[in-house]
């Protein structure tokens, strides 16, 4: 069996920031409601102009430079996002822009789970020696499916996309990983496809609609986030055979600082090696673990060797986690 390392990253948010206080010419609601509950402060809005494909493409440049790889080097494109430009597949319209020539190119989909997902299918292609050089993107735009009068959800999502080269490696730096999926529990967190029924010859209807905005059962989601993440996360450490102790961070998907907050205190986590960004991007679905990811690598917080624990979760219901080293 070959190893995987994950060798550079990326990312990239649009330029155009959101804050709480701006959120109240919109819906019945205050910056001290959402920061309190949330730890969200502002968040990050694709304008019409911007597209899923260019932060995507940003946040792979930004990867494929600090890999110290090219473009060409790339032989598999993962795309993990929920908000494609185009249903068919973005990844594709990434390689393009990016120039990836050599690379197959394909979307993933799993929600708010999608880069840990993501993280464990690509390390599977290495693993085989089927593929060498890994390009993994984690984006979303989930600011064109909220409600934006619906304050119990619009408060909380932003957009952006983050991105990580794998690369196969003598020593295996993904050291363990537990995904799971529970389908009976979907209905609290959905954007789901509506349809009219049209009849287009007598007696043969199809349905023709769109995809309805957000819907989320904010309790439920919470109380499954505070029991499943710590639960999975003490589950792949144990693949891992690591202690909590031997964790150096703690990168969660950013949905909330109440959940990170208490997945930390289930796990006796210390607040110094928990990394939160949330304040600044709200909910970025897919990309949320990536931007965290890419941003502690540039402050200088991750060291080479430094041992990670993540975990993402969210709609499906799904929920994964992973133990990598820098
Ligand atoms: N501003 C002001 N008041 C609000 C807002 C808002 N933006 N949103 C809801 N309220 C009101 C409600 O209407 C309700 O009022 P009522 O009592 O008069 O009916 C009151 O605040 C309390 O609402 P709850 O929904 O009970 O608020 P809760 O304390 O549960 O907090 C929250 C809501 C923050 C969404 C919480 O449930 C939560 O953190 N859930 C986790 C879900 C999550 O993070 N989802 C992210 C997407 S999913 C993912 O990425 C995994």
């Amino acid at each position: 069996n070959l190893g995987i390392a994950i060798t550079g990253s990326g990312s990239a948010v649009p330029k155009t920031s959101l804050h709480n206080q701006e959120l109240t010419q919109l819906v019945e609601t205050s910056d001290e409601w959402i920061s309190t509950r949330t730890g969200i402060r502002q968040r990050r809005l694709a304008q019409p102009t911007e597209s899923l494909t260019e932060l995507a493409a940003a946040a792979s440049r930004g990867a494929i430079s600090a890999a110290g790889i090219s473009a060409t080097d790339i032989d598999l494109i993962l795309l993990a996002t929920s908000t494609p430009d185009d249903l068919f597949g973005t990844a594709c319209k990434v390689q393009a822009a990016i120039e990836a020539t050599q690379a197959v190119a394909f979307d993933l989909t799993a929600a708010c789970s999608g880069f840990v997902f993501g993280l464990v299918t690509a390390a599977q292609y290495i693993k085989t020696g089927v593929y060498q050089n890994v390009l993994l993107i984690g984006g979303d735009i989930l600011s064109r499916w909220v409600d934006w009068q619906d304050r119990r959800t619009c408060v909380l999502f932003g957009d952006g996309a983050g991105a990580v080269v794998l690369q196969a490696n003598e020593s295996d730096r993904l050291l363990g990983f537990a995904l799971k999926s529970d389908g009976t529990q979907n209905h609290h967190l959905n954007l789901t496809y509506q349809g009219n029924s049209q009849e287009i010859i007598p007696n043969v209807n199809v349905a023709q609609g769109t995809y309805q905005p957000i819907t989320m059962n904010g309790k439920e989601v919470y109380r499954f986030a505070a029991q499943k993440v710590p639960e999975i996360i003490d589950k792949a450490l144990f693949q891992a055979q690591i202690t909590v102790d031997q964790i150096d961070w703690l990168i969660l998907h950013q949905a909330n600082q109440r959940i990170i907050d208490a997945v930390a205190e289930r796990l006796n986590i210390p607040d110094h090696k928990v990394i939160s960004n949330l304040a600044n991007y709200g909910n970025t679905s897919a990309a949320s673990i990536p931007i965290a990811l890419d941003e502690a690598v540039r402050q200088g917080k991750i060291k080479p060797n430094d041992i990670i624990a993540t975990s993402g979760f969210g709609a499906g219901l799904s929920w994964g986690a992973a133990i990598f080293q820098w």
